[in-house]
């Protein structure tokens, strides 16, 4: 009789159609409410075909950052002679695939050129510096990018700004003076202040509300903040902490992202250590889901064969949610358990890394017409194909 059921079963598994469905990050961040799930990336990757196959996968990516072809020091190599060879590449892969471009970044202190570094500047000739490096990009990038973080890491641990060529020169009002540069070039896009550690809050979650209030109380536009969220497994905050310090930024009217998020592991990997980042990822993205005004979440780069962990840290990778051979890791689905799909995931691929598949099942689907999200919503936030969890507003989302 058993043997019967087996059969039966076998047979049935065989003809019945597929209900299940696959579901990628980037879906499963649209079913709840954001913007994207994206990744950071950087040009000598690109030629990486089964890389690039990845992070075409609009599944998974529905916006991507270049990690670091918009910076000073390449599109300004020497003062005045701009470059956007190496952006426009990326900005192009984005719009090929139907991808968000978050751009990054227009004043940082790290990656200046070194006409930049080594001039002698006034406050007045530095003011023009910056305001025609800003100038030029921004124009440049007009209608392509979703966000610009226009200054990146302006403070120190402790809240007070960090000592740079343009704090030292101009003072804080480099900032203002940066994001009204911006809006000029692009009143559209939305500008950003991003920058790491701030999800502990304290004192430098502090500095960055004052740089917000700051732009503010300047009559400038400034539109969001980024979280970086570059973290070593085990010290990301719980998901409620997460949450209060998103909710600080919000209460002041910008919105808020994780703009770089990694999770380090002292190597080797264990599957314990594996199983913390899982959780660390899946608590982060959860607090994004459950900030009203937290907007999307963006990994540092997809797989470990990439990342800029291990060349900083040492002893330490294995950051990213894929690893080196672009196999899943727990991680992959602790964001996908934090963004509310419960999902066994299988993943083959060769040794030589040259195809990658992956299958992910939830165990819950909603009926077209259903409800998938909405505040307070308990139940299946996941469509049956080929219907997506459309929002209508923000009690309630729809299977269309
Ligand atoms: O371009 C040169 C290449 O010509 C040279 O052969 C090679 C030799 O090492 O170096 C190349 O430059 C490297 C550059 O990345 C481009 O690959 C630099 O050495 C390297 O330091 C640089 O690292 C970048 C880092 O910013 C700079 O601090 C990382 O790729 C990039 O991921 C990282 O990104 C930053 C964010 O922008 C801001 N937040 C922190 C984050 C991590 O540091």
């Amino acid at each position: 009789m058993v043997q019967l059921f087996s059969l039966i079963a076998a047979i049935a598994a065989s003809v019945l159609p597929n209900t299940v469905a696959a579901v990628g990050l980037d879906e499963a961040a649209l079913a709840k409410g954001l913007l994207y799930f994206g990744s950071a990336t950087d040009n000598p990757e690109l030629t990486d075909v089964p890389y690039l196959t990845q992070l075409s996968n609009i599944a998974d990516f529905g916006q991507i950052t270049p990690g670091n072809s918009q910076k000073w020091d390449t599109t300004e190599p020497t003062q005045g002679t701009f470059s956007f060879t190496k952006g426009d590449v990326i900005a192009d892969l984005a719009d090929a695939n139907g991808q968000y471009l978050r751009c990054h970044t227009l004043l940082w202190h790290q990656q200046l050129p070194s006409w930049l570094t080594s001039g002698t500047w006034t406050n007045a000739t530095l003011i023009a510096v910056l305001q025609n490096h800003i100038t030029n990009v921004v124009t440049h990038y007009k209608g392509s990018c979703i966000h610009w973080d226009v200054v990146n890491e302006a403070l120190n641990e402790d809240g007070t700004y960090r000592t740079n060529i343009f704090y030292e020169t101009i003072g804080e009002s480099y900032i203002p003076i940066a994001f009204a540069a911006a809006a000029a070039a692009d009143p559209d896009v939305k500008l950003y202040y991003n920058d790491y550690n701030l999800e502990y809050g304290g004192n430098k979650a502090a500095g960055a509300r004052a740089i917000v209030q700051l732009v503010m109380n300047a009559g400038i536009q400034i539109d969001g903040v980024g979280f970086q969220g570059h973290f070593e497994a085990g010290t990301v905050p719980g998901k409620s902490s997460l949450v209060s310090v998103l909710q600080s930024f919000t209460a002041l009217g910008v919105e808020v992202a994780y703009t770089e998020v990694d999770v380090r592991i002292q190597l080797p990997t264990s599957a314990t250590t594996l199983a913390q980042q899982s959780t660390d990822f899946q608590n982060l993205v959860q607090s994004c889901v459950e900030t009203i005004g937290c907007v999307g979440f963006t990994i540092w780069d997809w797989t470990d064969k990439y990342s800029w962990v291990p060349s900083v840290f040492s002893g330490y990778g294995a950051a990213l949610p894929w690893d080196e051979n672009f196999v899943k890791k727990p991680a992959y689905d602790g964001l996908l358990k934090g963004m509310g799909v419960t999902s066994t995931t299988t993943a083959t691929t060769s040794t030589s890394a040259t195809t990658t598949s992956t299958t992910t099942t939830s165990t819950a689907t909603a009926a077209h017409w259903s409800q998938c999200s909405g505040n307070g919503w308990t139940g299946s936030t996941v469509c049956a194909s080929p219907w997506s969890c459309t929002y209508q507003n923000d009690w309630y989302s729809q299977c269309l």
